[in-house]
């Protein structure tokens, strides 16, 4: 039986520690003892990568998800979702309501990305969702849309700070108030900027992926 494919996250990125970690093994072997370090380091960074990609993360998505209230009903909006791991998450614990996925699927990100994987793997998952192109910094819903709105190792890719924190705007202009918004990422803190929008952190942590700590919040809009 095929099984769902979630995606291997920043591949250029793996595969560059696995070639330092190659290389560094065999300047350790031929040339100086000094390398092992280093070889050791890539190797760890690597293999973090990868099992942060194909067994963390699912980890990181249940203990998310059971950090928001559901009812069953909710409209959901995933910003960011690659090949669906919480769009298709949080679709299996709507009765009534319905999940929606919104990226512009860089291949960067995440190996093999499009729109026609995710909707593979929801058909492999026997959920129903919908998959539309859309950028987090325009996304392309009316305001208070969504009950639910959550995102997953997506928002970091947005490099500049102020596309960043127009993301984040957007975000919360289209939660409905009462509603809740859980993302889950890198290297940035985002709280800050939504409770300067009038949202209240309900539960916050941080687990290590990736390599990184990686920060999880879940907040409500008053
Ligand atoms: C590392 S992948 C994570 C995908 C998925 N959320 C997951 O956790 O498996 C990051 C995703 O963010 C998407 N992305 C990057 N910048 C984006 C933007 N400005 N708007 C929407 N999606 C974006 C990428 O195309 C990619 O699918």
């Amino acid at each position: 039986m095929q099984k769902p494919n979630y995606g291997i996250d920043a591949p250029t990125v793996l595969r560059n520690l696995a070639i330092g970690a190659i290389g560094c093994y065999l300047l350790a072997l031929f040339v100086a003892r000094g390398f092992l370090g280093p070889a050791i380091g890539f190797s760890f960074a690597a293999g973090m990568m990868l099992w942060s990609s194909l067994a963390g993360k699912f980890r990181a998505r249940d203990a998310l998800l059971d950090a928001i209230p559901w009812r069953g009903d909710e409209r959901v909006l995933d910003v960011g979702c690659g090949h669906g791991l919480l769009l298709i998450g949080a679709a299996k614990r709507l009765t009534t309501g319905r999940a929606t996925g919104i990226d512009i699927w860089q291949d960067v990100d995440q190996a093999g990305n499009s729109a026609g994987a995710t909707r593979h793997n929801a058909e492999l998952e026997g959920v129903s969702v919908e998959i539309r192109d859309g950028d987090a910094r325009a996304i392309p819903f009316d305001d208070a849309a969504f009950d639910v709105v959550v995102s997953s190792l997506a928002l970091h890719n947005i490099y500049d700070a102020a596309e960043r924190e127009q993301a984040l705007r957007e975000i919360a202009r289209v939660t409905k108030p009462g509603g809740h918004i859980a993302i889950i990422d890198i290297r940035h803190a985002y709280a800050p900027v939504f409770e300067r929008l009038g949202f209240t952190v309900a539960k916050k942590w941080t687990t290590l992926l990736f390599a990184t700590p990686t920060r999880t919040i879940v907040m409500r809009k008053a």
